[in-house]
């Protein structure tokens, strides 16, 4: 999955004598779930709480350290969420030696002091689309897997971090060009968990991970039919729904679809439904899974002739798969010349994010489409699409109506929570309010 780091100038910036701010308490806010099963949920979220007590819901999100600069900590709506993960420390050619780039490591203190001080559990989060570089060899023998132990609870004991969040892309796959990965990944990387959860430390730590539609793969290569060990050492996993379509895929479709069993065979490529249905069939229990949800979307060049069907929008027309064609998305930055980690340009992302779609006139600043924008709401994805005619401009992305839908999706299958990427796409909460509403979620403050 595509995660866009802004640089690939990624200083190595690694225990610094950083310490936390200091932080008067603030309210204390906690999250009540739906179902009013349990009269005891007003109690809060708890620090290092696990999903075994079905009173808790994990509402998070993913923090983009790299952008702290424009959207510091202090402007997260922390009373909304329970947990909060900061991205991304990656991993380096030296297993003891776990990277921040300088933005980030400057953040991370402030991000921190400012997640406990509302009661939000704060994760650190490693790896990434380019920061799993060195996820194979870090946890390939004994011997490197305690030292990549030492080496988070490093990072733990100087962040004062409440759990971590393991973002490999991907074990035993390639993911990034340059990736190093070996068939035997998904094994080392379960010793590797065991051995973490073993410690004093990691027996309290929130661990979890980012995961893929389907399961890891196991040393055939394929997804492995029983993934419940993971369960007993992760607390819980989120699926990153999102990026199933892009500029990579053969036609435009949905960037996150919440179902795709309706949709034509050729384009079933991965849901919502499809990811929950594999990793419970592979032994995960739903409920210590999180839907991953996307606070963005991918843009398409696309003719009239091929988006326009009647009055409504064709779904999974062609587009201009010319690189120079790709539209610039708002978390572009025009220009960029700058390479990942591989060497290769980072090129054109073509992703806006939902507040972008609104300040780029997609979207009025309510969030619906704008005036002379055409939009679709796909039944089967449940996402929605809009088209400028004039630009020839598609875009897949999610919206109030499809953060709703897959709210409803969350409570329905039983699964713990929700995870977006990322906190500062949505527009005036719109999305996360809606998301809110539909899983009968309130937040009660002290
Ligand atoms: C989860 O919480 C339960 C009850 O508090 C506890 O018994 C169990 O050991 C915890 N599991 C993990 C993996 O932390
Ligand atoms: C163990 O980690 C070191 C780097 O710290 C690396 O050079 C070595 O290749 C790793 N071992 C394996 C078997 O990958
Ligand atoms: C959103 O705002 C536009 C005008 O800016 C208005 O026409 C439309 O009715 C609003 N939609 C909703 C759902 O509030
Ligand atoms: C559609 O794109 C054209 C060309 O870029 C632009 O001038 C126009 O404002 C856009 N339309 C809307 C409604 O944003």
């Amino acid at each position: 999955m595509f995660h866009p780091l802004a640089s690939s100038d990624v200083a190595l910036i690694l225990l610094l004598a950083l310490h936390p701010l200091l932080t008067s308490a603030a309210q204390y806010c906690a999250l009540k779930p739906p179902s009013g099963s349990s009269p005891s949920i007003s109690s809060g979220i708890q620090q290092g709480t696990n999903a075994t007590d079905p009173s808790n819901v994990v509402a998070s999100a993913w923090y983009p350290g790299w952008l702290a600069t424009d959207f510091p900590p202090s402007s997260i709506a922390w009373d909304k969420y329970s947990a909060m993960t900061f991205a991304f420390a990656t991993t380096t050619p030296d297993v003891s030696t776990i990277a921040l780039d300088d933005v980030s490591a400057q953040a991370l203190p402030e991000f921190v002091s400012a997640a406990q001080s509302n009661g939000v559990t704060a994760l650190l989060s490693i790896g990434g689309w380019t920061g799993s570089m060195y996820y194979s060899t870090a946890v390939a023998t004994a011997e490197n897997r305690s030292a990549f132990v030492n080496a988070i609870l490093g990072l733990v004991s100087q962040y004062d971090l409440d759990g971590i969040d393991f973002d490999w892309e991907y074990p035993g796959r390639e993911g990034l060009s340059c990736n190093i990965f070996d068939p035997d990944d998904s094994a080392h990387f379960l010793s590797f968990l065991q051995e973490l959860r073993g410690t004093d430390t990691g027996k309290t730590l929130v661990l979890t991970a980012a995961v893929s539609l389907t399961p890891f793969v196991g040393s055939d290569g394929q997804p492995m039919a029983d993934v419940s060990q993971f369960a007993t050492v992760l607390d819980r996993i989120a699926i990153m729904n999102y990026d199933v379509w892009g500029s990579w895929s053969p036609t435009v479709g949905p960037n996150a679809p919440l179902d795709d069993s309706c949709a034509p065979a050729a384009d079933q490529d991965g849901s919502a439904v499809s990811a929950v249905n594999a990793w419970t069939a592979a032994n995960f229990p739903a409920n210590q899974i999180t839907l991953g949800l996307a606070s963005y979307g991918h843009s398409f060049r696309v003719s009239s002739t091929a988006a326009i069907q009647g009055n409504s929008l064709a779904l999974y027309p062609s587009f201009d798969t010319d690189p120079s064609a790709q539209p610039v998305g708002s978390a572009d930055t025009p220009g960029d010349t700058s390479l990942d980690p591989c060497g290769n340009p980072n090129g054109v992302s073509g992703i806006f994010t939902f507040a972008g779609l609104i300040s780029g006139g997609y979207l009025d600043p309510n969030g619906t489409a704008a005036p002379g924008i055409k939009y679709t709401f796909d039944s089967c994805s449940q996402t929605p699409f809009v088209y400028n005619e004039t630009s020839q401009v598609m875009v897949s992305y999610d919206d109030a109506a499809s953060f709703a839908a897959k709210g409803r999706f969350i409570n329905a299958q039983g699964l713990l929570g929700f995870a977006v990427w990322d906190v500062t796409g949505d527009q005036d909460d719109i999305l996360l309010d809606s998301l809110h509403e539909a899983m009968g979620i309130e937040s009660v403050c002290e």
